[in-house]
């Protein structure tokens, strides 16, 4: 699939759009970062430098900004959950005001799939005046992000044109998965996880969601073609999933979207909904389903326009969309990609640039 990449990137081929077209890749990149990331045996296989970073780290911090700080959210998740490595996850342009690295021996991971975003480069150059350790997740090897870490782990998503990030968000998450339980191994952490075998079974549930785009165009058409303001609501990952849907829709369709922690919606949020309201809910998430399901109850009896995609063994009878079964830890890689397409839908329903919004540009070099 290597050379099929290289060769058709830059061409949208038989599509309207690149994000559609980069939509799509996503099964083919899992596949990708499959065979770049296994040994000869099969077996997992990251630098041994990386590896011992990790395992040296007392605290991660991983640094971003938008759609790939929303990959750093669900990668604290699994590195914390995996690995066992205390993890923060900060939004670039505020941590570089007030760094306060409350331990001996961070490692710091820059997510960032373009590698030269001023806003992470410029917490990069502190970290290195401090004499710390960095690792850069890109999709650009060489690129400034890259250049200036000690460490440099490729997404291997092939280029990513449209301005709204897709497929990084996806091949970032499927290598901190990788990171995570490579560093579990080096710290003898035993696992009944296997990322390389939970993404092929990933890649081929995100290849029938893919088949299911009438669906998707369906929901965008009935729940979003005409309002104004959107929200989707989660818990857990399915929340951090929500935040980036929430991007997604507002990026490039500029509906006001936001992702709401289905918890805090008493707290003040539930204020917003009125008659009508579309609500999109995720339910992937076992041990936060009752929860979750009574978050829509509330907000339906409230008038919301409710949506809710939950995955199979966790679905009821109304549930719009039921994502195939994938290992907990890597749900979000499956539950995001009908948001993507939602957005898209929204976006082409509503006459706007989809793969270059206004005032945007796919690489922030400015702070
Ligand atoms: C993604 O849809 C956005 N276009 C934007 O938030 C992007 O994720 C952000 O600018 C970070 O870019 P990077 O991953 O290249 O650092």
């Amino acid at each position: 699939y290597t050379a099929e990449l290289d060769a058709s990137d830059i061409e949208k081929g038989t599509y309207p759009h690149f994000m559609l077209k980069e939509i799509d890749e996503q099964p083919f990149v899992m596949r990708n970062i499959i065979n770049q990331y296994q040994n000869e045996n099969g077996d997992l296989k990251l630098d041994d430098d990386i590896r011992a970073a990790m395992k040296d780290a007392d605290r991660v911090y991983i640094i971003a900004c938008g759609t790939s700080y929303h990959a750093g959210l669900v990668g604290k998740q699994l590195i914390e959950n995996i690995a066992n490595i205390p993890v923060e996850s900060h939004i670039a342009s505020e941590f570089v005001y007030n760094m306060p690295l409350l331990s001996e021996k961070p490692l710091f991971i820059f997510i960032s799939q373009s590698g030269e975003t001023a806003d992470s480069r410029a917490v990069l150059v502190e970290v290195k005046k401090l004499g710390h350790k960095a690792l850069t997740i890109t999709n650009v090897p060489g690129s400034t992000l890259s250049r200036e870490a000690d460490y440099t782990l490729n997404l291997y998503a092939g280029p990513e044109i449209a301005v709204a990030s897709t497929k990084a968000y996806t091949a970032q998450i499927a290598v901190l998965a990788i990171l995570a339980v490579d560093s579990a191994h080096a710290k003898g952490i035993e696992l009944d996880f296997n990322p390389l075998q939970e993404l092929a079974i990933v890649a081929n549930a995100m290849e029938v969601l893919c088949d299911q785009k009438e669906e998707m165009e369906k929901i965008a058409r009935e729940f979003l073609a005409v309002t104004r303001n959107c929200f989707f609501i989660g818990r857990a990952a399915d929340y951090y999933v929500c935040l980036e849907a929430a991007l997604k829709l507002k990026e490039i369709s500029y509906i006001q979207a936001e992702g709401f922690a289905g918890g805090e919606l008493k707290h003040g949020t539930i204020a917003l909904i009125e008659e009508g309201t579309p609500v999109i809910a995720l339910a992937t998430q076992e041990h936060v389903n009752l929860s979750i399901r009574g978050n829509v109850k509330e907000v339906a009896a409230r008038g919301a326009y409710t949506c809710v995609i939950s995955m199979d063994g966790l679905q009821e009878e109304d549930d719009r969309i039921v994502l195939p079964k994938i290992h907990p830890f890597l749900t979000p890689l499956v539950s995001v990609l009908p948001m993507q397409l939602i957005s898209y839908y929204a976006a082409l329903h509503r006459d706007c640039d989809v793969d270059k919004p206004r005032n945007l540009a796919k690489s922030v070099t400015v702070e």
